[in-house]
């Protein structure tokens, strides 16, 4: 039997340079979709896939991430004693959705190093994975892919990652896998080896490794012992390949919209998907959007 899996690691240290000047004082993980941040979104889907414990791995910048996770009793007693009984009660209940803990990275040096800072807590349990800029809000798909991550790898006893078809011309963005073949059904397929951020002639498929991961606990073998790159960095993909080479990492196609916020275009469509689900604004939002295509 598979350990269920309680604990979450969500890497929120990067220095977050394609969201500056924003991100200069303000994690980027905070930039939000109306009024809620990436960061929430992700704990909440964690939650929603039955994690327990969020590891945040942050850097001495992103205290804000830990703030909006923590009770802030002055902030409820004050909505309190107004009558904002419903906000007060949503306020605590952020503060109370899970365990979140967290642990530093002193240096950018990459995914998988950010990783390995988690390691004293994770212990010898499997555990996920979130990148703390792209979400899957509730709305773009039921069950959402860490959900299914999470109940594949109680079947296919390894790891796993989930995937997107991307245009060829984009590979250069992102990891791309090798699985021998071009379609993807709703099953976890073997990945044989993975390649970073391939010009679009080397790619070997045009399925791309998403910020969501299931791993156990021997990633973190492979990951002490990759060898860093430039710039001292210990990239994620690099421990990864070692489990393809094994036969141990499995795709899994992720469907739905998927919001990359550190990307302007993806950015801004999170606010308008948003907008136009939100009964009391749709309307005019929508009214704004025919008057700039006529
Ligand atoms: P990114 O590479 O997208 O984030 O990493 P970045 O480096 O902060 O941003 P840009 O590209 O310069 O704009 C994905 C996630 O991993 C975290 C980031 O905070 C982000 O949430 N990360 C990245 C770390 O925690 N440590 C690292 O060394 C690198």
């Amino acid at each position: 039997m598979p350990q269920r899996i309680k604990k979450a690691v969500i890497p929120v240290a990067g220095l977050g340079t394609r969201s500056l000047p924003f991100s200069k004082c303000i994690p980027k993980e905070m930039l939000p979709v109306l009024e809620t941040p990436a960061i929430q979104f992700i704990v909440e889907e964690c939650t929603a896939a039955g994690i327990e414990q969020v590891i945040l791995v942050t850097s001495k910048a992103k205290t804000a991430i830990e703030d909006h996770f923590d009770l802030n009793v002055s902030l409820d007693s004050w909505l309190k004693t107004r009558g904002k009984t419903a906000l007060a009660e949503k306020m605590e209940r952020l503060g109370r959705l899970c365990e979140v803990i967290s642990v530093r990275q002193k240096e950018p040096l990459g995914l998988g190093h950010a990783i390995l800072c988690a390691r004293p807590i994770l212990g010898n349990e499997p555990f996920v994975v979130c990148l703390g800029d792209e979400i899957f809000p509730p709305w773009t798909q039921r069950p959402p892919i860490l959900t299914q991550l999470v109940e594949a790898f109680e079947t296919q006893k390894a790891s796993l990652v989930g995937v997107v078809q991307v245009e060829r011309s984009e590979s250069r963005s992102y990891g791309i896998i090798n699985i021998g073949q071009a379609t993807l059904s709703d099953r976890p397929v073997k990945i044989l080896s993975t390649i970073e951020k391939p010009a679009p002639e080397k790619a070997p498929s045009h399925w791309a490794i998403i910020g969501r991961y299931v791993f156990a606990p021997e990633i973190l073998d492979e990951l002490a012992r990759v060898k860093a790159g430039t710039g001292g960095e210990i990239q994620l993909t690099d421990g990864m390949d070692k489990l393809a080479a094994k036969g141990a990492l499995f795709a899994l196609k992720a469907e739905g919209s998927r919001y990359d916020m550190g990307n302007p275009f993806y950015f801004v469509k999170a606010q308008i998907d948003a907008a136009l689900r939100r009964p009391e604004i749709a309307p005019q939002i929508q009214a704004y959007l025919e008057s700039l295509c006529r």
